[in-house]
């Protein structure tokens, strides 16, 4: 099962994300990745360390590309690295039984339009090899331009959530990330609500979703235990009886019975 969490910056990607991530590995094997430019995934998931992301491993990527990461123009690289053993040799053990790993892969400076570097070109083959080869939950932390996929990759995601809140702009994200989610080929797009503090604003962003032809996966309430969790760089399914992470457990059963 790949699972690809979208949306706008601020909405609680890295909230559901690193939440989901913790309950399915209660039961599966998971890969949590972070695609986010702003890489936070780890610190959700309540791991303190600083953790080099893949693509500022410049002898890796040389190693790999054959070319030194930032030359770009001109230069000759494979276009096709050896890359199916770097998940798991690269990964973080996040728990003692090694049922939750953690990627973290980092950005790739984007020299202007169709710019193909080596990093870039390395960080979308692990991609594309984990959601099409890894039997394991693959659970995506990514920032709204969903694009880089690539056809391939997208058509083997399951299903891509797209967390919204309580207003317009998240919304207007949210029709954006279903255009392009049509254009790249993922088949199962799936609305999230989060930071609900009434039912009036629920009831606003339903509305809004039905509109968009946008299916809803569950919403969470605005909750205390969030902003603490992040404060005590805790994961949130620590902390018992928390609004929010009691909904994201109902939204975890509801993907298990979408895909
Ligand atoms: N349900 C909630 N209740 C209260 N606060 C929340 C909730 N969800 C998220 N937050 C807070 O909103 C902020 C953004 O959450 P988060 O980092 O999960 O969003 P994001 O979409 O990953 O952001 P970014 O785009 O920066 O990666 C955090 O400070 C988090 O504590
Ligand atoms: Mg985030």
């Amino acid at each position: 099962m790949k699972i690809a969490v979208t949306g706008k910056g601020g909405v609680g990607k890295t909230t559901l994300a690193s939440t989901l991530s913790s309950i399915f590995s209660r039961k599966y094997k998971v890969f949590a990745i972070d695609a986010d430019p702003d890489m936070n995934l780890a610190s959700s998931l309540g791991i303190r360390e600083e953790i080099i992301p893949i693509s500022k491993m410049k002898d890796l990527i040389k190693d790999r590309t054959g070319a030194e990461p930032g030359s770009s123009f001109g230069e000759i690289f494979k276009i096709n690295p050896k890359i199916s053993d770097l998940p798991d040799s690269l990964s973080i053990d996040y728990d003692p039984e090694g049922r939750l790993k953690l990627l973290v892969m980092g950005t790739v400076d984007k020299g202007g339009d169709g710019c193909i570097c080596p990093a870039s070109v390395l960080l979308k083959a692990m991609l594309r090899h984990m959601i099409l080869k890894k039997d394991e939950i693959i659970i995506l932390d990514m920032e709204a331009g969903i694009e880089h996929l690539g056809r391939k990759t997208a058509e083997s995601v399951d299903i891509m959530i797209v967390v919204v809140e309580p207003g317009l702009k998240s919304l207007e994200t949210a029709r954006r990330i279903k255009k392009l989610a049509k254009d790249i080929g993922i088949k199962n797009l799936q609305a999230v609500i989060n930071k609900v503090s009434s039912a009036a604003e629920e009831e606003f962003v339903q509305e809004k979703l039905k509109e968009l032809k946008i299916e809803v996966l569950g919403s969470i309430p605005q909750d205390q235990s969030v902003v603490r969790a992040d404060m005590e760089a805790k994961p949130l399914t620590a902390y018992d009886n928390s609004p929010a992470s009691m909904a994201i457990e109902t939204i975890a059963e509801n993907i298990l019975k979408k895909i």
